[in-house]
């Protein structure tokens, strides 16, 4: 008994005033359309089919091989929409599910739970409804007095009584494969000079046929995205779901409204996460750590006990029991070892600090490897880059660099070397030596 799906995200999604497709308006760094996809791929075993008409390219380009696509040029509505996966599947599912690329908060379960309806429905048609106060321009369930549903009505076309009715359309519809296709064929041109896939219902009532409408229990899932209100509303909603869902799972969250956790990050149990505190991406973050108030890090791995005060983070490898901030700055490339110590206003690109280094203030290091146990004294610079080519700095175990030491890249500082106050070092340090000045000079040989 194969479905398969269909997601429509043809329309231009004019509300948003956008030069960006509604649909590739992110919700925590996905694409909107992003969630409708994992929803459809959780439920059926073929990918689904995309409708794109409006900015197409773009459009494929965010989902890429995730789903199959067919373009809808013009876009004349919801009903044309569907009709143009006609030849992709038609004689290939008995089912098709139909979802909106603008609706990302719609679960699995809840989709799952609608397929189940129709597989023991007689009918051909099962529709998710919302029972709701608040209409959102959302086309009304007509029931007739027996309770069976009659009709789909558009706001646009609705009489004053149906506007009053509280049963809501939210798109989410199940079909029988072979009775969509040709009823879609009967489907006449609307006052507004589109093709209504809700039309189906009444089609479908006229020919005696019985259609199925299920209310759906938890309404933040019905959020449709017609406007930025609506795009931030939708955030607010997924933001809660993801932060609960971390909560439940061993992580303490002290400001959930504050903290934004994108679906691709992942945390270990009993990590303390502070206020304002933004985990993006391909981030994965080990136990007990303690992230935040005011961090922002991006896809970056954090191994167990690390502390990160109010820094950010960028494609960073961090192992265990790093701490970090405030004020710290890793970029692309940086590996701190285990046990590193990094205080305020560092920055580090590019390079690995080995193991107990610490760097406590105002420093920073480019393109360099240290050894184990260095000390990076308040105010040193790796000066890499010469205005053309970037230097590499070696600096090995146990080195000692003081105070706002100038190291002028490519450069090697031997083992358990020290540098003066203010030096500015432009050549190779041998091991358990002293330099001082500008440019440094060896003044004696250390035990
Ligand atoms: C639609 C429903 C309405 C329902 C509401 C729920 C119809 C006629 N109306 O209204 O009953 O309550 O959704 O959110 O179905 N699209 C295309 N091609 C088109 C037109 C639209 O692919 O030619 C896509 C859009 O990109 C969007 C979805 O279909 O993802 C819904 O279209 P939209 O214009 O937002 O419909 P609503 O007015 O919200
Ligand atoms: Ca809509």
């Amino acid at each position: 008994m194969k479905t398969s799906v269909v997601i429509l995200a043809a329309g231009k999604g004019t509300r948003m005033h956008s030069e960006l497709p509604k649909v590739l308006h992110p919700i925590l760094g996905q694409p909107l359309i992003q969630y409708s996809v994992a929803v459809a791929q959780s439920v059926a075993q073929s990918p689904p089919v995309l409708v794109v008409g409006h900015a197409a390219e773009k459009v494929r380009a965010a989902v890429a091989e995730a789903a199959e696509y067919v373009l809808q040029e013009p876009q004349l509505g919801t009903g044309h929409a569907v009709q143009q996966a006609e030849t992709r599947l038609r004689g290939k599912s008995e089912y098709v599910l139909i979802l909106y690329g603008d609706m990302p908060l719609v679960t699995a379960e809840t989709v799952q739970k609608l397929l189940d309806v129709q597989k023991n429905h007689i009918g051909p048609i099962s529709v998710l409804t919302l029972i709701s106060d608040d209409p959102r321009g959302f086309g009304r369930i007509v029931r007739g007095e027996d309770g069976s549903v009659r009709a789909i009505v558009e706001e646009a076309q609705a009489t004053p009584e149906e506007i009053a009715i509280k049963e809501l359309n939210t798109g989410v519809f199940c079909f029988s494969a072979d009775w969509l296709w040709d009823a879609l064929k009967r489907v006449e041109l609307s006052p507004k000079g589109e093709y209504y896939l809700t039309d189906l219902v009444s089609i479908a009532v006229k020919e005696g046929r019985s259609v199925r409408a299920i209310p759906a229990t938890d309404e933040t899932e019905m959020i449709g995205i017609n406007t930025r209100v609506h795009l931030s509303d939708a955030a607010a909603n997924m933001q809660q779901r993801i932060n609960r869902a971390w909560m439940l799972a061993g992580v303490t969250l002290q400001d959930p409204a504050t903290t934004y956790i994108e679906p691709t990050v992942q945390i270990g149990h009993d990590t303390v996460i502070a206020p304002n505190t933004h985990l993006i991406g391909s981030t994965e973050i080990g136990t007990a750590c303690i992230i935040g108030p005011n961090t922002f890090i991006r896809d970056s791995k954090l191994g167990n006990r690390c502390e990160v005060f109010a820094s950010v983070v960028e494609a960073a490898l961090l192992e265990d029991d790093v701490d970090i901030g405030p004020f710290a700055h890793l970029r692309k490339g940086a590996h701190l070892a285990a046990g590193v110590h990094m205080g305020n206003f560092g920055e580090v690109k590019n390079s690995y600090l080995g193991p107990g280094t610490k760097m406590g203030h105002f420093s920073y290091l480019g393109d360099t490897t240290t050894g184990a146990r260095v000390n990076i004294g308040a105010g040193t610079i790796t000066c890499n880059y010469d205005g053309e080519h970037k230097h590499p700095t070696e600096i090995a175990d146990d080195v000692f660099i003081g105070s706002d030491t100038m190291l002028v890249a490519p450069l090697k500082i031997g083992a358990g070397a020290r540098t003066g106050a203010g030096s500015v070092v432009t050549k190779t340090v041998a091991e358990k030596t002293l330099v001082v000045g500008m440019p440094a000079r060896a003044i004696r040989k250390l035990d």
